[in-house]
């Protein structure tokens, strides 16, 4: 094992102790916009090929969740009328848990040199950074799509353009309840030598 001075030890334990809290498991308070742009100023330090920004942000909180809610719980019983109710209502909670969700829009439309998956890894990046934060600050966090990261109607309502895609929906609240540490990868098993062709 590679001997670690204090400081470094200490950085990676930051790195290592971030885990999601599942969104049900989050209550408020969540940030207020002073503590979210704070959050938000630590998750736009991402690597951008180009210096595109590919990404927005878009606050959903309070009563704004509940209006969302309504409209999965609508759109839900749509896209499948033989639904279950326990279906619609767990669409309508869907984004009612946690106090504030941040949804990270990404922008994908043409550009002449950065490639679109280029872009979209930024956008991914700025979701991951937002947890890191998130839990920087002392809350959880929980990255989540579903069906309506992608449901054209539900796309329709958030405002995402034709050239943006829904990159996640950053869950963020107090948490209730920790979430069990799950096993992780080994990265021995993952790493290789690229040795080049004989
Ligand atoms: C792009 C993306 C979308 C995700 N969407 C969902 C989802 O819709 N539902 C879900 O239960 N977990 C989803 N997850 C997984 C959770 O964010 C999280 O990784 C999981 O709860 C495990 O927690 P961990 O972050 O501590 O590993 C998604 C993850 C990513 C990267």
């Amino acid at each position: 094992m590679t001997r670690l001075a204090n400081h470094q030890q200490q950085r990676l334990q930051t790195l290592d102790s971030r885990r999601s809290v599942p969104s049900r498991q989050l209550s408020g308070p969540g940030p207020n916009r002073d503590e979210l742009l704070r959050i938000l100023q630590s998750a736009v330090r991402v690597p951008d090929h180009g210096k595109r920004v590919p990404f927005r942000f878009l606050r959903i909180e309070g009563d704004a969740r509940h209006a969302l809610g309504a409209i999965l719980a609508r759109r839900s019983r749509e896209r499948d009328p033989t639904a279950s109710d326990s279906v619609v209502e767990k669409d309508r909670q869907r984004f009612t848990f946690a106090p504030v969700v941040i949804a990270v829009i990404a922008k994908q439309g043409p550009d002449e040199k950065i490639p679109a998956q280029e872009r979209l890894l930024t956008a991914g990046c700025v979701c991951f950074a937002l947890l890191q934060a998130a839990q920087a600050m002392d809350f959880g966090a929980q990255w989540l799509t579903g069906w309506a990261a992608y449901d054209p109607v539900i796309r329709d309502a958030l405002g995402v353009r034709e050239d943006e895609v829904v990159a996640g929906f950053i869950h963020i609240g107090t948490v209730l309840l920790e979430a069990p540490e799950r096993e992780r990868p080994d990265p021995a098993a993952l790493l290789a030598d690229w040795t080049p062709a004989a």
